[in-house]
């Protein structure tokens, strides 16, 4: 993503990326104070980017390089130009340090790692107004090197043990830097100096979800002219705020399908195209292709063939609906921000494949059509708000994710219809108790998997033979790692009560205490 998105209506803030792991939370804390920001990695901010970028102010994020070494990642120094505020944080400060005249040294006493204080040196500076009411300030601090000297025109306002110049600033200049991470939850009063700055640089917060709702209309409309543009709707919040969006914008220009696998949860398709029907009257294909994907499925127990077949299957039902009205010119997808957001890769070299995923991502180039992403600037939480914004129902904004292969992956080894429907009576009673004790909210997801064992147990004085299930619930911030979630003991055991005497088939319950890493949030 090297183009930017923002209108030139709106103040922006540019930060450059030097490849820190927590870059993404400098902009959520921005977006939090109503300023649109955009990241992009130092190779891409060159004298014409930023030019173009017109920003209002620039922050520097940390990273894992070093200074000292040789051809350790620089901003263009025209940044120092743009006589606009800049705020250094970590590797960005000692970068700005060894720029302008300052020097960064590596040694004994030059590190520290986790929690430290602050104390203050001098508190004449907007940047810290609020900060140091308890006399020094808890930050959080990551650094290998520090700085051993300040560059001209610098003075210093706050040190910590390891860190002589934690904070530092040249007021004229309007140059900030400090060795901390003040975006981090461990930096509690963070917030306060990312408000400070964004004030002193004269911010508006003009970056509301009323605001982006009129603008991300208008810039459908301009990229979809008459156009057809289609959408596959999942019932999940990003594909359904993505939906009500585009056809606020261009009303039945908008084609929705809707893809039954017959691998959703209880009453799942009725609901989902019932709410869009009636609550939005917009062109909805409700594709009931179950016999298809269930019978591709029989028989396969590997969960990589699974995915596959699945991802497969969805091609290629989709493409057949499209041609159906005619083809279309857009296709539409629920992309967010942080799946665009282009991270600066040290290390290098693909990762891994854990899990193939399941998504539409084959589909634009075979079908020849162009993609429509308007939430491709949204954090999860700020899709939720433009999903109330728009007026979706409480009750489909709060919804925990569902993957896109759906139930096949909650039922290890061979998928039946007759397990299928086990699974989807026992993942009902589950969710109904987990809203019943108030705790869905608390919750990133929950579900239940069904076990490819049965066991024995007695019931009634009778043996019984039936199936084990287990239970999973994890707290996660983005899906990438994952704790389980602590129930209550007397919660865990009035849930077990109830699958085995509401649902015929199972006998057996146990709860997944598994956390991500080492175990992945779905079985498969
Ligand atoms: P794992 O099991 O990899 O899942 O820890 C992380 C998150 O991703 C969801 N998930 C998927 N979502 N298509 C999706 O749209 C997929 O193929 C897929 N596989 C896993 C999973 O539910 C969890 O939220």
């Amino acid at each position: 993503m090297t183009d930017h998105i923002a209108p030139a209506s709106h103040e922006r803030l540019l930060i450059i990326d030097f490849g820190s792991q927590v870059t993404q939370l400098i902009a959520r804390r921005l977006r939090e104070l109503n300023v649109y920001c955009e990241i992009h990695p130092f190779q891409n901010v060159t004298d014409s980017f930023l030019k173009d970028f017109d920003p209002k102010a620039v922050i520097f994020s940390g990273g894992p390089a070093s200074v000292i070494d040789e051809n350790s990642p620089r901003p263009p120094e025209s940044v120092f130009a743009l006589g606009v505020p800049i705020l250094g944080i970590c590797y960005g400060q000692q970068v700005m340090m060894q720029m302008l005249g300052g020097k960064v040294t590596r040694g004994h006493g030059t590190a520290e790692f986790g929690r430290a204080y602050v104390e203050p040196q001098d508190t004449t500076t907007d940047l810290l107004a609020g900060w140091f009411l308890d006399g020094r300030e808890q930050v959080w601090m990551s650094h290998g090197d520090h700085v051993a000297e300040i560059a001209p025109g610098f003075e210093v306002y706050g040190t910590s043990p390891n860190a002589p110049f934690a904070i530092t600033a040249d007021l004229p200049r309007r140059f900030f830097a400090v060795q901390f991470h003040p975006e981090v939850h461990h930096t509690p009063n963070g917030k306060t100096l990312y408000e400070n700055f964004v004030k002193l640089a004269g911010f508006t917060g003009d970056w509301t979800m009323g605001a982006y709702r009129e603008q991300a209309i208008q810039a459908i409309r301009d990229q979809v002219g008459d156009g057809k543009v289609i959408c596959a709707l999942s019932g999940g919040v990003d594909s359904s705020v993505a939906a009500v969006l585009i056809h606020e914008a261009i009303g039945n220009q908008l084609t929705c399908v809707y893809v039954d696998h017959g691998l959703m949860r209880k009453n799942e398709s009725a609901e989902v195209v019932g709410m869009f029907r009636e609550h939005y009257n917009l062109p909805l294909i409700h594709a009931d292709e179950s016999d298809l994907f269930l019978g591709k499925l029989d028989g396969v127990s590997d969960p990589e063939t699974k995915r596959k077949i699945i991802g497969g299957l969805f091609i290629e039902v989709f493409e057949k609906h499209a041609k159906e009205i005619g083809g279309a010119d857009f296709l539409a997808q629920g992309t967010l921000y942080p799946d665009v957001i282009e991270s600066v890769s040290f290390s290098g070299g693909p990762s891994v494949t854990i899990k193939s995923h399941h998504n539409v991502g084959g589909l634009p180039d075979r079908m020849n059509m162009q993609l429509v992403e308007p939430l491709r600037e949204l954090f999860k939480d700020e899709v939720r708000a433009l999903g109330r914004e728009l007026g979706l129902p409480d009750s489909f904004i709060g919804r925990h994710p569902f993957p896109g292969p759906g139930l096949a992956i909650r039922c290890p080894g061979e998928i039946t219809r007759a397990k299928l429907d086990i699974l989807r009576e026992a993942d009902a009673v589950y969710i109904d108790q987990i809203r019943k004790h108030g705790l869905y909210d608390e919750i990133w997801q929950a579900f239940v998997a069904i076990l490819p064992v049965r066991t024995v147990g007695v019931m009634g004085d009778g043996r019984t033979y039936d199936y084990a299930c287990a239970l999973r619930a994890v707290t996660s911030v983005d899906g990438m790692t994952a704790d389980y979630f602590p129930f209550s003991h007397e919660f865990l055991g009035e849930t077990a009560t109830r699958i085995i005497n509401e649902v015929p088939g199972i006998n057996r319950v146990t709860y997944d205490i598994t956390s991500k890493p080492p175990g992945t949030i779905e079985w498969e």
